[in-house]
């Protein structure tokens, strides 16, 4: 079995679509937990405090490492699997595919960029919340409790560059996901004529209520923070 999964190419794009299936309701559940702040500032703190250096919390961050380790790999051999099979190929200049689009070609780009985001977000708001309180510490080093994610999002965001890379993150993270979440149901062999188109779009809304949901957080926050009174 495990040879299956790390030897074929069907194996390989099978673990894929799993781990990308696990990671995208992670997502949903991020963003779901993060609209909260938008509406009670208790209530989001009460979540970041159950969220916190318990062992349930601490057990689903390794998990979902875990998870981002395997798809990020995988998507590696697959693509180095993909360059050694064009052989001699891969010198010729590309041309441009008809139907074929730009995110399926750029996917383990994109994967960079939300890499790179996630690094960044990991400095800006895990570092500061879930591993002051490993540490044992109770304060992060702007002076805010480890547990107020609230204050930590107000201050992040009112920051103008912040919101607009966080902004770019979310876009590389739409065109991931139009792609990925459609390739996720072909993996798993549900595909055909019928179902194809309504498979992509289907990925497109995913890919759009994610963006929308992480997006509007980031706007109302910016807002928030330099001082506009309808929100
Ligand atoms: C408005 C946008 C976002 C906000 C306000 C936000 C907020 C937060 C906060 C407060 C934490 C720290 C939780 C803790 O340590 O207790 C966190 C952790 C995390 N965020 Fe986000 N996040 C956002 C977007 C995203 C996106 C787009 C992704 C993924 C693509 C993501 C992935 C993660 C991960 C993997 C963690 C670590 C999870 C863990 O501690 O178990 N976040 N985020």
């Amino acid at each position: 079995m495990s040879s299956f999964l790390s030897n074929s190419s069907v194996g390989k794009k099978l673990v894929m679509s799993v781990t990308g299936c696990f990671l995208v309701l992670f997502i949903l559940f991020h963003m779901s937990m993060n609209l909260t702040a938008i509406f009670s500032r208790e209530a989001y703190n009460l979540i970041c405090e159950l969220l916190g250096a318990n062992w349930y919390a601490l057990a689903g961050t390794a998990v979902l490492a875990a998870g981002v380790a395997l798809h990020f790999i995988f998507a590696l051999v697959l693509t180095w699997d993909n360059y050694r099979a064009r052989g001699s190929q891969r010198y010729a200049v590309t041309v441009k595919e008809p139907g074929v689009e730009w995110a399926s070609k750029n996917m383990l780009v994109l994967g960079w960029i939300i890499l790179a985001g996630l690094a960044l977000h990991f400095i800006n708001f895990w570092a500061k919340m879930q591993l002051v309180e490993i540490m044992g510490g109770e304060e992060n080093s702007l002076g805010l409790d480890a547990a107020n994610g609230y204050d930590l999002i107000l201050y992040t965001f009112s920051h103008w560059y912040y919101a607009l890379i966080y902004l770019l993150w979310f876009l590389a993270l739409w065109f991931h996901l139009t792609h990925g979440v459609w390739s996720m149901f072909q993996s798993a062999g549900w595909a055909g004529d019928t179902w194809y188109p309504r498979l992509k779009w289907i990925a497109r809304i995913v890919a759009t209520i994610v963006f929308l949901g992480f997006a509007c957080v980031v706007v109302i926050f910016y807002l928030r923070a330099n001082g506009c009174c309808c929100c």
